[in-house]
C-alpha cells in the first residue's frame, strides 16, 4: 500500500467533496466533519464525476448528480438505483492536516 498526500483538509468543505487524481486514477475526496473519505470518482451508471454530486452526510453517501444514485462512502455500493455496480473506495485519512489516501501500488 502506498499513501500519497492529495491535500490539505481545509482545502475541502465540510459537506463537500473534490475531486483529486491519485496514480491516474480520479478520486473523489468527502469530508464529513473532519472525517474523510475516498471513493473513486467516476459514477458506475455513466461517466459522470461524483464529486459534482451532493454529499448525504447522515448516511455517509455521495448521490450522483445525473440521476441520483447514492453511493455508500464506505462501501462503494449503490443504495439507490440506477446504477447497480459499486465504485472503488480507498482508505482516507488526515495526517498533520493534510488528507492521506492509499492505494495499492
Ligand atoms: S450517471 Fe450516475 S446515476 Fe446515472
Amino acid at each position: 500500500m502506498k499513501s500519497t498526500i492529495v491535500c490539505a483538509l481545509n482545502e475541502i468543505e465540510p459537506g463537500k467533496a473534490m475531486r483529486v487524481m491519485v496514480d491516474a486514477i480520479a478520486v473523489a475526496v468527502v469530508r464529513i466533519d473532519d472525517d474523510v473519505y475516498a471513493i473513486a470518482d467516476t459514477c458506475s451508471h455513466a461517466k459522470v464525476s461524483l464529486s459534482e454530486g451532493i454529499v448525504l452526510c447522515d448516511t455517509k453517501e455521495i448521490e450522483c448528480i445525473r440521476h441520483g444514485s447514492a453511493f455508500s462512502l464506505v462501501t462503494g455500493e449503490p443504495s439507490t438505483l440506477p446504477a447497480t455496480q459499486p465504485v472503488a473506495v480507498f482508505s482516507a485519512r488526515v495526517e498533520n492536516g493534510n488528507v492521506l489516501i492509499e492505494t495499492s501500488n
